[in-house]
């Protein structure tokens, strides 16, 4: 078991990394000492494998829990299930002491957390990640909010979790496409903050396809220490933060611009992060070498790391790049990389060199 700190202040946490967690769920949030009511937000996929346990953990250390299942996929991230499920919290009497627990990957992390940050202005909530993606990056940091049809996570807001449970037993029944997406996030990592990460990724890529249980205890746990670390410097993405979303730029505008679904989140970051990569060499002189590992760890994960662009297509791209958070000032900005463990933020890339890099 490792325990990742979250240094905020008042609002610091932990992250709890190993096997075993969700039976264990109820006693770790007797520990938090919450209200007795409390629910459990999940999807209609993460509810059928673990939804029993975390009821009959939480019932077994006296707490009452209501369910509140949501259909599984991107589109559940929308304001119309951030108001029905402030409706079931309001039918089954949630107060501000209650607290709710997120059950499953990221959509379910990212709707829970804003419906928690928003209801009676506010009530804690517990993540317990069920995907690999979730366990890395999108339960921790207190980044919560849900899509607009004009673009990804436009409404939102940061509000940090009690505590994130990472029980690394969910992952075996995690289906491979899925599997592999979170690894685009685990190898972004190695590629913003930590070469050392990086080629260990490279060696034991094939152990973490195969979700060998220490290597997968040790990565998670240095993603989320990498995670930790920058948030505990920049929680609402002033400067540091931002490097977080190397691969994000072009990867929203994927996801945003072929309807959400068609790509899966991690699926959408490796693209970007091999154009972001190509982009590095062009403005910041990233050695060729640097940006060839990056390219083949995705490739080798199983990830895809190009995508054919007619000129319809191309145009809704960048218009959906456009409408991205992280651009300032009407400017597209990038996370590009100088080598691999050093990337620099807020660059500004000229429209035709982005189009060069998107064949
Ligand atoms: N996923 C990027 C961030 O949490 O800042």
């Amino acid at each position: 078991m490792r325990i990742v700190p979250v240094s905020l202040g008042n609002r610091s946490y932990q992250i709890k990394v190993g096997s075993g967690w969700l039976p264990r769920l109820g006693a770790e949030c007797a520990r938090l000492k919450l209200g007795q009511r409390c629910a459990v937000i999940t999807d209609t996929n993460a509810g059928r494998l673990f939804a029993k346990a975390a009821l009959k953990s939480l019932a077994a250390s006296g707490f009452d829990p209501v369910l509140i299942t949501v259909p599984a996929g991107e589109k559940s991230k929308c304001l119309a299930l951030v108001e029905k499920c402030h409706d079931q919290l309001a039918a089954h009497r949630l107060e501000r002491k209650s607290f709710i627990v997120a059950l499953g990957g990221g959509v379910v992390g990212d709707l829970t957390g804003f419906v928690a940050a928003t209801y009676l202005r506010g009530v804690p909530f517990v993540q317990v990640p069920t995907s690999l993606l979730a366990q890395v990056d999108s339960s921790v940091g207190g980044k919560t909010g849900v899509n607009l049809k004009s673009g990804k996570n436009l409404v939102g807001a940061f509000y940090q979790p009690q505590l994130v449970l990472c029980d690394l037993d969910t992952l075996k029944t995690l289906p491979k496409r899925e599997y592999v997406s979170g690894l685009a996030e685990v190898i972004k990592y190695g590629i913003i903050y930590d070469a050392v990460l990086f080629a260990q990724l490279e060696r034991n890529l094939p152990k973490l396809l195969q979700r060998d249980a220490a290597t997968l205890r040790s990565v998670v746990a240095r993603c989320c220490e990498i995670k930790a670390e920058v948030v505990g410097q920049d929680e609402t993405e002033t400067g540091l933060r931002a490097i977080l979303n190397f691969g994000h730029t072009i990867g929203h505008a994927i996801e945003n611009s072929s309807g959400y679904g068609k790509y899966l989140h991690g699926e959408a970051i490796a693209i970007g992060a091999v154009a972001a990569a190509k982009l590095s060499r062009t403005v910041l002189g990233l050695p060729s070498g640097d940006g060839e590992r990056v390219e083949k760890l995705l490739a080798q994960a199983g990830l895809p790391v190009t995508i054919k662009l007619d000129a319809a297509r191309r145009k809704k791209l960048f218009a959906a790049m456009r409408l991205d958070k992280k651009v300032s000032h009407g400017e597209i900005q990038f996370v590009l990389a100088r080598k691999i463990g050093k990337v620099l933020w807020g660059q500004k890339v000229p429209a035709e060199a982005i189009q060069a890099v998107l064949p």
